[in-house]
């Protein structure tokens, strides 16, 4: 990050303003749940939304470029770190409404920042039916949302009823279902015209239905457990790290075919339970992992011709 008076301003300010909420040169190692990448410029977990606006509002006019981490999941950051502000939402208490109608709707209203196994877990506990299909999905609602994560049985897009983001002027813009632009593994905001420097979800809104809590809840353990047998749960991955493409054989099979399960590089390894996931094995750089990607793209290249393309995001340098 380039060191101005603007910068410097900023970092005395954030200090004074967030106290132990903020690191310098932070290890994003210890925030990821791959357990890789170098420092952040600068780290904050603001403690309400209005503390984050605030910062993400004072960010942008001292010039200081942001990257919203969600829950540090889904994410490989280079060893060399990232430039800038680094923030992550989920240390935001997670409040919830819930709306019930007499016809079985249930609006639920959860802030960006809430992990998506916790409204899960909410769903199944209060007998809401909608939120199983997101069972395993690791990160926040936010970033599930622009990312529109999903599962076989199902992605975000279906239960979304609207969402609102932090716009220019540092107030937050409702966007509706139809303001929303879903596609695989991707979010675009068709009407979205004077929101800089990013559309940061902020709040979303979910429609969910009325159900029955034991079935609900027999349908989530049947999911979890067949997760477990299949996912690399016990080591720090990133969740898959491909999407999978259009019209061909799942990405976990493709890697599975081109004989790459168990494939080590350095700390990090193909995990032999599933081709779609690398795991940290142990004190794995984001270069290891950053070479058993490309090998990967390499290898299902030459022998399927299909072009993977990563669902991870890899950021900082
Ligand atoms: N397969 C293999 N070998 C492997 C892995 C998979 O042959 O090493 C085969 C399986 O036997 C199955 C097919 O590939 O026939 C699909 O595998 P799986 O059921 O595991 O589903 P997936 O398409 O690989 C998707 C999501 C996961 C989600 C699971 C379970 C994507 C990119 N991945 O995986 O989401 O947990 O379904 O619903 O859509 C994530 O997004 O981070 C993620 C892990």
């Amino acid at each position: 990050m380039k060191d101005t008076a603007d910068t410097q301003n900023f970092r005395l300010w954030l200090k004074d303003r967030c106290g132990s909420l903020v690191s310098f040169d932070e290890p994003m190692s210890r925030h990821t749940s791959f357990k890789v990448g170098g420092p952040a410029d600068i780290f904050v977990r603001p403690d309400s939304r209005d503390l984050a606006v605030t910062i993400l509002m004072r960010a942008k006019e001292s010039g200081v470029p942001v990257f919203m981490a969600g829950d540090g999941t889904n994410l490989v950051i280079h060893d060399e770190g990232i430039r800038g502000l680094v923030m992550i939402l989920s240390n935001v208490p997670p409040d919830i409404a819930f709306e019930e109608f007499p016809d079985g709707n249930v609006l639920v209203t959860a802030h960006a920042g809430v992990r998506t196994k916790t409204l899960c877990r909410i769903a199944i506990e209060r007998g809401y039916d909608g939120m199983n299909f997101a069972l395993g999905i690791p990160g926040t609602l936010g970033g599930n949302i622009a990312m529109n994560a999903g599962t076989h049985l199902g992605a975000m897009e279906q239960v979304v009823h609207s969402i609102r983001i932090l716009s220019g002027n540092g107030t937050l813009k409702n966007l509706d279902r139809k303001d929303l632009n879903f596609h695989y593994r991707r979010l675009h905001y068709p009407t979205l015209t004077d929101t800089t420097p990013l559309p940061v979800i902020f709040e979303a809104s979910f429609l969910l239905r009325k159900g029955d809590k034991k079935t609900i809840g027999d349908e989530a353990r049947a999911i979890v457990s067949a997760r477990t047998k299949k996912q690399p749960v016990t080591l720090p991955n990133a969740g898959c790290i491909f999407k999978n493409p259009e019209g061909k054989d799942p990405a976990g099979k493709l890697i599975d075919m081109a004989g790459l399960k168990g494939r080590v590089q350095g700390g990090a390894m193909i995990s032999e339970k599933h081709g779609n996931f690398i795991v940290n094995t142990g004190n794995a750089r984001a270069e290891d992992i950053l070479y058993l990607i490309e090998l990967a793209k390499k290898e299902v290249h030459e022998r399927f011709c299909v072009e993977l393309e990563t669902e991870v995001k890899i950021v900082g340098l």
